[in-house]
C-alpha cells in the first residue's frame, strides 16, 4: 500500500479531528501475529524468525506487561511542554498510537526517516503511561486515580530528581537493541513537540539465544529474579495486574511503579554465599527456598534451625516481600541496568524495578513499606528513583491510546 502523501508536520499543526481522520486513512491493517513474520517485507528471505516476530498491539491491554519479557527496554520518562492542553495531548497521543502501531508490526513510522530499520520488530511493544502531570495539562484532574501520586517517603530512599517523576511514559521493549534504538527515535521525534525528556533508563536481561523462555532471569547480585510472580493467562494475574474497579476510564489498564534501585556490588562481592543467601531466603544455584529443593518449592517460613531460629530470617528479603493472597501481589517485570565504570572501576549498576499492579495503595506500598522497615537486602540496595504512572487499556485498530480518558 502507498502511504498517502501526509507530513507530520501536518498532523503536529491540525486539530485533533483532522489528526484522527488522516490517521486512520493511513493505518493499514496488521498483517502479522505473534510468532508469525511481517508480510511482504524487504528482508524476508533472509530474515530469522526471532527478528520477525510480532508481539500484537491492539487489544484490551497494552502490550508490554503481561508480555514476556524481551532482552531490551527502555524507559523513558518524558514533562509536558507549558502549555499543552487536551487538544495537544490528544493529537499527541494519536501521533504516538500511530507510530507505535505501525512499528510494532514491523511497519515504517509516518515518514520514517530509515524505513529500512522498521522491518525487524523483533517482538517490539510500546507502551504508554500517564503520570499525575498529564492529568493536571488537560484538565481531568478529577480523573487521576488517588495513587497516581508520587509515593510516600521511605527512610532507605535516596531519590535523585534526574530519575524521579514524569508527566509521561514510553516504554519500549524488544527482543533487538537496534529494533529498539529506531522506535524510540521515531516516536521521540513526534513527542518531542508536546514535550521534553526527563530523564531515559535502559535495560537488559538474558535474551532468547541465550536462555530458554519462561526461564526465570538473573540479576547482576547473581539472583533468579522473578520466581514469584503473578503468571500471564491465569485468573490471579488479571485480578492482581488488571484495573476492573475504580475509573472507568482505565479498566483493562493497570498502573505502574518504576524504581531505579542501585546495587552496591563492591560491598555485596564482599558478602560470602552464606551471608547472600540468608539475605534473601534463597539459595543462588537453583533459587530454591532455604526450606526445599527446587526453584518453585513453597517456602516454610515456620521451619526453625536445630539452635531454634528460623531458617528464612524474619529479615529475609521474600518473607519481608510475601503475600499470601495472590490477588494482591506485584508484577515484577524487572531489567538490569548497568551503565558504565565509574573512574575507581566500579559499576553503576542495579534494577529498573519495574511492578505492575490494579492498584498501588493496595498492592505495591504494603510490601514496599514492609520491605523499607526491615530487609536485610537494604544494605546492598538503594532506591535512587521513583515515578508512577497509570497505563491505560490497549486501543482497537482505529482508536487510541488514552481515548477512554481523553475522548
Ligand atoms: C535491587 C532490588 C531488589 C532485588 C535485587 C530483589 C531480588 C529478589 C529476589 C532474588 C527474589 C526471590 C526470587 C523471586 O521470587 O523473584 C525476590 C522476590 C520478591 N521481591 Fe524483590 N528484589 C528487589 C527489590 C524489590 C522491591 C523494591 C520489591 C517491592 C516493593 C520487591 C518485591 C519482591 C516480591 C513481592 C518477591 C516475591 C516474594 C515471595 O516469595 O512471595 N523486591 N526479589
Amino acid at each position: 500500500m502507498r502511504e498517502p502523501q501526509l507530513t507530520r508536520r501536518g498532523l503536529l499543526a491540525g486539530g485533533a479531528a483532522t489528526a484522527v481522520g488522516a490517521l486512520a486513512a493511513c493505518a493499514p491493517e496488521q498483517t502479522a501475529s505473534p510468532g508469525r513474520s511481517v508480510a511482504g517485507t524487504a528482508s524476508t528471505p533472509a530474515s530469522p524468525a526471532g527478528g520477525l516476530a510480532v508481539e500484537p498491539f491492539h487489544g484490551l491491554h497494552q502490550a508490554g506487561v503481561a508480555t514476556p519479557p524481551q532482552a531490551h527496554a527502555v524507559f523513558v520518562g518524558l514533562d509536558l511542554l507549558p502549555g499543552t492542553d487536551r487538544d495537544a495531548v490528544v493529537r499527541m497521543m494519536q501521533l504516538l498510537t500511530d507510530d507505535a502501531r505501525r512499528l510494532t508490526g514491523g511497519r515504517p513510522a509516518l515518514a520514517d526517516t530509515e524505513p529500512e530499520l522498521a522491518v525487524l520488530p523483533s517482538r517490539l511493544t510500546v507502551t504508554f503511561g500517564f503520570g499525575p502531570g498529564l492529568f493536571t495539562a488537560a484538565g481531568v484532574e478529577d480523573r487521576r486515580p488517588a495513587s497516581i501520586a508520587p509515593l510516600p517517603g521511605f527512610a532507605i530512599d535516596k531519590l535523585r530528581k534526574e530519575w524521579t517523576g514524569g508527566d509521561l511514559l514510553l516504554q519500549i521493549c524488544a527482543e533487538d537493541g537496534l529494533a529498539l534504538a529506531h522506535t524510540l527515535r521515531m516516536i521521540i521525534k513526534d513527542a518531542r513537540s508536546f514535550t521534553r525528556v526527563r530523564w531515559t533508563q535502559r535495560g537488559f536481561r538474558s535474551g532468547p539465544q541465550t536462555q530458554a523462555p519462561g526461564l526465570t532471569h538473573r540479576n547482576l547480585m547473581g539472583q533468579l529474579d522473578g520466581t514469584v510472580n503473578p503468571r500471564p493467562g491465569t485468573p490471579d494475574f488479571d485480578r492482581a495486574v488488571w484495573v476492573s474497579d475504580g475509573p472507568g476510564w482505565l479498566h483493562g489498564g493497570t498502573t505502574l511503579v518504576l524504581r531505579r534501585i542501585r546495587a552496591e556490588l563492591e560491598t555485596w562481592d564482599a558478602a560470602d554465599r552464606v551471608a547472600r543467601e540468608f539475605t534473601i531466603g534463597r539459595r543462588l544455584d537453583n533459587g530454591a527456598p532455604l526450606t526445599g529443593q527446587a526453584e518453585h518449592d513453597e517456602p516454610d517460613f515456620g521451619r526453625l534451625t536445630p539452635a531454634g531460629f528460623p531458617v528464612i530470617s524474619e529479615q529475609a528479603h521474600i518473607r519481608r516481600a510475601h503475600v499470601k493472597d495472590p490477588n494482591m501481589r506485584i508484577l515484577r517485570r524487572v531489567y538490569n541496568y548497568d551503565e558504565g565504570l565509574t573512574s575507581e572501576g566500579h559499576a553503576d549498576s542495579g534494577l529498573l524495578f519495574a511492578s505492575y499492579q490494579a492498584d498501588i495503595t493496595r498492592q505495591f506500598l504494603p510490601i514496599q513499606k514492609s520491605l523499607a522497615e526491615a530487609d536485610l537486602l537494604n544494605e546492598w540496595t538503594t532506591p535512587i528513583g521513583s515515578a508512577v504512572f497509570a497505563v491505560p487499556p490497549g486501543c482497537s485498530p482505529g482508536g487510541w491510546i488514552g481515548e477512554t480518558l481523553l475522548a
